[in-house]
């Protein structure tokens, strides 16, 4: 689908449908919705004095212009709830559900207001782009491989085109618009990698798209095998990897390589391409949603491919440890000490601690770039799922600096972030007889030693973890995040490597 943009009034709109809007409880609609109901002989008021419309948030109303005098055939109306109420999130929501009605009702051509950018509303950059990230994750959809697509699946629209009557909004309605395409494009990206079944996104597959990412959009590409992470002391990363047949890759994507006077962030994803638990084997009933386990490197991969394309001035370095984890005769087994990068050793008491394991080892190549941040994401603990159920990931950071800047990315994108502590007693939870650490801590606190026992492994730069074990899949369907893999993760480092730049 096309998405446009045009300097012209709603009424004037040749389309199959138009879309405008109503706040709740506004009984004489004004700007555009007030135009159009005047041309449709006040259809809109009388509906609202009927009480059959109120505008209650995602409440929707149809309406058939008849041969009337605006040429578009139907008339929609979004409800966009409370006007103090109304947000960025509630114009992405509002937009999506618009689009996903007006692709049920069949128009191939759409045009329509840009919801929240009226007189007092929202920042007309920021409600295009809104209004365009909603239209775009809303559509979304993931094929997969049926034989047939399913039989309610209607076509998207084939245009799309975004209205602005005053000239002096155009302008930044149009830089609006470009950042939703790249950010949409990222998420995008990221929900087609986690919803790719485990034997379909290999850590080669993983390696393939990231270089096609690449190609793409100018980002620099290079990957690192077996042999070679096993001649950089990786041995904490290549215990995870060592039954699985699939060869495991450290996926290195770089935004302005070597452009030293910029100063450099580094983001590090968990790339577990399916997770069985290994020798301390999983439950059956849900294993199928650890083809998700990849989630972290997914959203690092698709990050990096927003940086590309809205030309952000940092050297950006994407790392995305890929394996997967499975039992067998050479696998790794509780009791067993490994030696990483950095010299450390860890015991291994569950063989399904694996992320951390991944991340200990991508965490001391990441030193390597002489970092001002990193971060990591991973889909680490079922008890950070616990402690915040699907509402936000878990943030952890020693640094104040960088934890401002996640949380106030977190609040400007919606991928929401809720900050937990790195008490220092977490450490004696983790203490092992044999080596420096072990991989879990018990039951309590599962998710703050996680956090420590990769803190750990961090060496010289300020650090941050963010844990989205939570957030990777829905279970629900809402406006703008279809059932299934969220992209959690890359509105959230677009916004902050946006902030960090600056
Ligand atoms: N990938 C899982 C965590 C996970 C669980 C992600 C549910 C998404 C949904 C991780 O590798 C894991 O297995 N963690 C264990 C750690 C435990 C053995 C210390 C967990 O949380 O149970
Ligand atoms: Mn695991
Ligand atoms: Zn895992």
């Amino acid at each position: 689908m096309d998405i446009k943009l045009k300097q012209a009034s709603i009424t004037a709109a040749a389309a199959d449908l138009i879309v405008v809007n109503l706040f709740q409880g506004v009984t004489a609609p004004g700007g555009a919705t007030g135009a159009v109901d005047q041309a449709l002989r006040g259809t809109i008021s009388d509906v609202i004095a009927a009480g059959d419309f109120t505008g209650k948030s995602g409440e929707m109303l149809v309406l058939y212009t008849r041969g009337g005098t605006i040429p578009a055939g139907r008339v929609l109306v979004i409800g966009l709830g409370e006007a103090g109420k109304f947000d960025l999130r509630a114009a992405r929501n509002a937009a999506a559900t618009a689009v996903r009605k007006a692709r049920d009702l069949g128009a191939k051509t759409v045009a329509t207001i840009v919801h929240g950018a009226g007189i007092g509303g929202l920042d007309p950059a920021a409600a295009a782009a809104a209004l365009v990230e909603g239209t775009r994750l809303g559509l979304y959809r993931f094929e997969g491989y049926r034989s047939k697509p399913p039989k309610d699946w209607k076509p998207d629209p084939e245009t799309f085109t975004v209205l602005g009557k005053d000239p002096a909004h155009l302008a930044a309605f149009q830089v609006g618009i470009a950042r939703a395409e790249a950010v949409a494009a990222g998420v995008i990206l990221a929900r087609d990698l986690v919803n790719t079944p485990a034997n379909y996104m290999t850590p080669s597959i993983m390696a393939e798209r990231a270089e096609a990412l690449a190609q793409e959009t100018g980002l620099t590409f290079d990957v690192l095998g077996r042999a070679k992470c096993k001649s950089l002391c990786m041995g904490i990363f290549m215990a995870v990897a060592e039954e699985s047949e699939q060869e495991p890759k450290l996926i290195i994507l770089e935004h302005n390589a070597g452009r030293d006077e910029l100063p450099t962030v580094v983001l590090v994803g968990k790339g577990v391409t399916f997770d069985s638990g290994g020798i301390s084997l999983k439950p059956g009933d849900e294993m199928w949603k650890m083809k998700s386990d990849m989630a972290g490197a997914a959203a690092v991969i698709a990050s990096l491919g927003v940086a590309a394309r809205l030309n952000l001035p940092l050297h950006v370095v994407g790392l995305a440890p890929c394996a997967e984890n499975l039992p067998g005769g050479r696998a790794q087994k509780p009791g067993d000490v490994f030696t990483g990068m950095t010299g450390k050793t860890m015991e291994v008491i569950s063989t399904d601690a694996e992320g951390r394991m991944l991340l200990a080892d991508a965490l001391a190549y990441a030193a390597k770039f002489g970092p001002a941040a990193v971060v990591d994401i991973a889909t680490l603990t079922g008890a950070q799922a616990i402690a915040l159920g699907p509402q936000a990931a878990a943030l952890f950071c020693n640094d104040e600096v960088l934890a401002a800047g996640l949380l106030a990315a977190a609040d400007a994108s919606g991928d929401r972030l809720w900050r937990l502590p790195l008490y220092d007693e977490y450490l004696d939870a983790i203490k092992s007889q044999v080596a420096d650490v072990k991989n879990t801590g018990g039951r309590y606190g599962g998710v703050g030693t996680s956090a420590k026992f990769i803190e750990h492994f961090t060496e010289g730069y300020p650090w941050a973890h963010v844990d989205m074990a939570s957030m990777s899949l829905a279970e629900e369907d809402k406006p703008a995040q279809p059932k299934g893999s969220t992209g959690y993760g890359v509105r959230l480092f677009t916004a902050f490597l946006e902030a960090w730049g600056k």
